[in-house]
């Protein structure tokens, strides 16, 4: 068998294999080898010499990876939608490559030995033994500023300045807490969740970049009785979730609704079960409250109402 028969086969095999598979790609490949395999027989063109050795490919880094490059016929999601979910990264936005599905038992116990190291390294970063006045870091920090409202209700009993003093959303992109900006205040991978009423979602976007985080998603509170607005009548609030680092996203079983729904309490109060839904995330991380009017067993707090913060503003 010459060099030119054996190739030739070797093309023939392929072709009769993907001929087997069905649609898509594997019918387009088919199409060409047919064609390619008449044009040498009718030596149109010229065989070049076989190169039967594989390009070789990239390790895969994860089970997330792997998947996504499983070609559509072979029961992956091809190159669409789960290859599209692994670039993105941790982003949201409704893909996040942790889709349905498990993953083989080993490689799901790698990935959690993985996330596991990583989140020790964050909690390393925090500093433990330190204090929030003593220079200690935050991989989780929670914040609700109070917002300052040019256009004030012309009813001066119900500003928000009768319940508690207001920062302009300079001061609030500056903040300092005992001395530290927010950057410095955050560990380098952290995560933060920042209250943010609809009138003020722009202004709150500029804190989250002023702050050092990148805006990932939103959760939303839904309050059961609608309450005052300008161009819409309030009866929700976003609560913004941002990172910085490579933050790891909340294991799949721990990750909140982004609908909360929860009464009122009183002026400006956030529910409680939203620090339940973050300790959910991030049992082992250490935890801060900015603004913070109570006082919540494993977090630290900061504020001008938050009881024994000592605060000076
Ligand atoms: C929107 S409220 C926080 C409400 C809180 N999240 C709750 O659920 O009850 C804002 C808080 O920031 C406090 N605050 C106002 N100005 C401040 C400042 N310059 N420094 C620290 N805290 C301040 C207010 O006293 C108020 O307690």
């Amino acid at each position: 068998m010459t060099a030119a028969e054996t190739w030739l086969s070797v093309f023939e095999a392929r072709r009769k294999r993907f001929a087997t598979l069905p649609k898509c790609e594997p019918r387009k490949y088919h199409e060409q080898m047919k064609a390619t395999v008449q044009a040498v027989r009718e030596g149109r063109v010229k065989l070049r010499p076989p190169r039967l050795r594989m390009r070789p490919q990239p390790r895969p880094t994860s089970w997330r990876l792997t998947r996504a490059r499983t070609p559509r016929w072979q029961g992956g999601h091809g190159r669409g939608r789960g290859a599209s979910a692994a670039r993105a990264g941790p982003t949201d936005g409704g893909g996040d490559g942790d889709g349905e599905g498990d993953p083989p038992a080993a490689t799901a116990a790698a990935r959690k030995g993985h996330r596991d190291q990583r989140l020790a390294a964050i909690e390393k970063q925090s500093g433990s033994g330190e204090s929030l006045s003593t220079g200690k870091r935050y991989p989780v920090i929670y914040a609700d500023p109070p917002w300052q409202y040019q256009a004030g209700t012309t009813d001066s009993t119900r500003r928000i300045e009768n319940q508690y003093p207001t920062m302009c959303l300079d001061e609030i992109r500056g903040l300092r807490v005992c001395g530290r900006s927010i950057a410095e205040l955050a560990t380098d991978t952290a995560i933060l969740y920042m209250w943010a009423p609809s009138p003020k979602l722009a202004e709150a976007m500029t804190v989250v970049e002023s702050w050092g985080f990148v805006y990932r998603t939103c959760l939303v509170w839904v309050k059961p009785t609608i309450g005052p607005g300008y161009w819409a009548r309030q009866r929700h609030e976003m609560l913004l979730v941002a990172t910085r680092g490579s933050m790891p996203t909340p294991l799949p079983p721990t990750r909140p609704d982004s609908v909360i729904e929860a009464p009122r309490g009183r002026h400006s109060q956030k529910p409680a079960v939203v620090y339940e839904l973050i300790e959910r995330c991030w049992p082992s991380l250490a935890k801060v409250e900015l603004f913070a009017r109570m006082a919540r067993d494993g977090w630290d707090r900061w504020g001008l109402e938050a009881p024994g913060s000592g605060v000076v503003p």
